[in-house]
């Protein structure tokens, strides 16, 4: 008898120690994510969005036209595909179809987010309905191809300002609409606007400025700056995350779109991002706001999860050494994030997945908070991961 206790003591040992595979992991936070995503449904306010949580943990919500409206629809697509289920599935539906009149609203720069992160899950949700949804995805690539000039050879981001033409590194995610949806004359431009990506927005040891503005006559560059980082020198850490999804992601759909020298080109950028990043993230996984703010800085969970997203991927189609580190990164990162440090408890964060985001620190604007482009990263991440 007392062997057996023993025998069952060791066991129960060993088993808390053993290490969560990934499979356990992903499926551990997608059951908490349908239960969270749920909650935030019943937290909502008839035609609204979830944007974070105010400083006294209530609820703060945006309109369509807000550049994260996407998110909150794309991560309840990713739990309906990763669970089947119906219930998810249903809202999926509604709130995608909340962001209908997106395509034929006034332009911006951040429709990529908005319809591909929303429109571009619910066509592989909903097969049926690609018809539709194709059109949407369509006029949107449309109207951010409206933003395009030949003389810059890039897209424009903001309409307000003390810039002329600025360019913002977050705009390569939006790239991936034309590549998808756009017509191949659409598909050009994302490449050009990568290619001038290249050519102006990166230092020498591969770290990206925020804000590139450019001379909308003459097409020069007139200064670089930041918006949201510590510093115009410093690396604000969503930047270089958006930076490492961008050339990974235009890797792979000029790859997938017949332009093999450009994903030769946006392959060979990716790789050297990621070596910048592998060289500087912490042992945990998850970088401080800004690479360059003043220690002790807030963690960015938004930037981990988008980096972890982007290295799954990018280790598909890299190869050797490169190749396991990025996953040796990713999952670093995706366990960090699975942790009680990071995730939200069942019930709690009104219906978020992660906390310690930082959305715009000079401003302070969303500091240490739950957003929703770290939950859908985040999701995405673990879908990516777990069909490796
Ligand atoms: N695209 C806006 C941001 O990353 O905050």
């Amino acid at each position: 008898m007392k062997r057996i206790v023993l025998i069952l003591g060791i066991a129960s040992i060993f088993a808390s120690c053993a290490k969560e595979s990934l499979d356990a992991l992903a499926g551990r936070v997608y059951d908490l994510a349908s239960y969270q995503l749920v909650l935030m449904d019943s937290n909502l306010p008839q035609g609204r969005l979830p944007k974070t949580l105010d400083e006294g943990g209530e609820l703060v919500t945006s309109d369509i036209k807000w550049w994260c409206s996407g998110f909150y629809p794309g991560s309840l697509c990713f739990a309906a595909m990763h669970t089947e289920n119906l219930k998810l599935a249903a809202l999926a539906d509604k709130y995608t179809h909340y962001l209908d009149t997106l395509s034929r609203a006034k332009n911006s720069h951040d429709i990529g987010f908005m319809l591909n992160c929303s429109f571009g899950n619910h066509l592989l949700l909903f097969p049926e309905q690609a018809a539709a949804d194709s059109l949407v995805l369509r006029e949107g690539a449309d109207r951010l191809a409206s933003r395009f000039s030949p003389v810059t050879g890039t897209t424009r981001s903001w309409d307000f300002g003390k810039w002329k033409y600025p360019v913002i590194i977050d705009n390569m995610m939006n790239l991936e609409l034309l590549m998808k949806f756009g017509t191949p004359e659409q598909q050009e431009m994302a490449i050009s606007h990568a290619d001038r990506t290249i050519a102006n927005h990166f230092r020498d040891d591969y770290t990206t400025w925020h804000v590139v503005d450019y001379d909308p006559e003459s097409g020069e560059v007139i200064k670089k700056q930041t918006h949201q980082g510590y510093s115009d020198d410093s690396a604000w850490s969503r930047g270089q995350a958006w930076a490492l999804y961008g050339f990974t992601m235009m890797a792979v759909q000029c790859n997938e779109k017949g332009y093999p020298e450009a994903s030769a080109r946006f392959k060979a950028q990716a790789e050297k991002v990621a070596e910048m990043l592998l060289q500087r993230l912490p042992a945990d996984g998850i970088p401080e706001w800004d690479f360059d703010a003043p220690e002790p800085a807030l963690k960015d969970a938004s930037a981990g999860a988008i980096m972890a997203s982007a290295f799954v991927q990018l280790a598909g189609i890299t190869r050797g050494s490169l190749s396991r580190r990025c996953i040796t990164m990713a999952e670093k990162q995706l366990r960090t994030l699975a942790s009680p440090r990071y995730l939200c408890e069942k019930g709690e964060c009104k219906g978020f997945i992660l906390k310690h985001s930082v959305g715009n620190m000079p401003k302070n604007g969303e500091v240490d908070v739950p957003l929703t482009y770290a939950d859908y990263y985040f999701l995405e991440a673990l879908m990516r991961i777990s069909e490796k």
